[in-house]
């Protein structure tokens, strides 16, 4: 191992021990296994905070109860891993969907106390090729169980947003964020504002709408459903 890989290994292993924490034993393995730089965008300050962020307003706006939860585009699982780890959220088990097959292998890493406990798992695919139906939901030859919650964080990324957006199944809560980082090249559906983000994004029963703003950008939030038969 390399002296400087040893050095934020013993200092990981420290903090765990401190906060008698496997998230940070699991994100510290992760660091070591993928030594990836996308590893720690994933996990700096700006995504860490909007994900703590979605936590916060989801709580307040809906509970803990948040039974089957799909995080659409969901890159490492940062997001499983901050909802699994926290104890407000005692219910949930997050299935992990991402079209870069690179991510489930990183994602089940830095999950890796919730795969044993059988709270999460990851996929890849597409998810404009998911279909919903009343019982679950179906992409390609893989049948996942039918989601409570959607959430997607990156919809920024999505090039053919409405097609997604009109695939999603009514009564179903979706939690969505965008932004207004239009610098980033992989960014091609960025929204000017939250009035933008509703426009794209329309919800019937709209139980939060906030923007959370950062030092490179603002980060837009909407929690709701669609409007149909559930
Ligand atoms: C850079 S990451 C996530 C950034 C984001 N702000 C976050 O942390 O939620 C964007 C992810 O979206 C994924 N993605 C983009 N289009 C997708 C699609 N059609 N289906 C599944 N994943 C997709 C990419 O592979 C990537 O892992």
């Amino acid at each position: 191992m390399l002296k400087k890989d040893q050095f934020y290994k013993d200092i990981l292993d420290g903090l765990s021990l401190f906060y008698d924490s496997r998230f940070i034993t699991d994100i510290r393995n992760s660091a070591l296994r993928f030594p990836v730089s996308q590893l720690g965008n994933a996990l700096n300050r700006r995504q860490t905070a909007s994900k703590l962020w979605l936590l916060d307003r989801l709580f307040e706006n809906h509970g803990g109860e948040l039974g089957e939860v799909h995080v659409l585009g969901g890159w490492y699982g940062v997001l499983g891993a901050l909802i699994l780890h926290d104890p407000r959220f005692a219910e949930a088990r997050i299935t992990n969907i991402d079209l870069d097959p690179s991510c489930a292998p990183i994602a089940e890493s830095l999950n890796a106390v919730n795969v044993e406990r059988g709270l999460f798992c990851a996929a890849t695919a597409d998810i404009l090729d998911i279909r919903y139906t009343g019982s679950n939901s179906v992409v390609g030859d893989t049948t996942l169980s039918a989601p409570d919650i959607l959430i997607n964080t990156s919809c920024e990324h999505l090039n053919d947003f409405a097609a997604w957006f009109d695939g999603l199944p009514p009564g179903v809560l979706l939690v969505l964020q965008s932004n207004d980082y239009v610098s980033e090249t992989e960014h091609v559906n960025c929204v000017e504002d939250l009035e933008a983000f509703k426009a794209q994004a329309p919800l019937a029963h709209l139980i939060y709408a906030g923007g959370l703003e950062l030092d490179k950008y603002t980060r837009f939030m909407l929690i709701g459903r669609k409007l149909g038969d559930v």
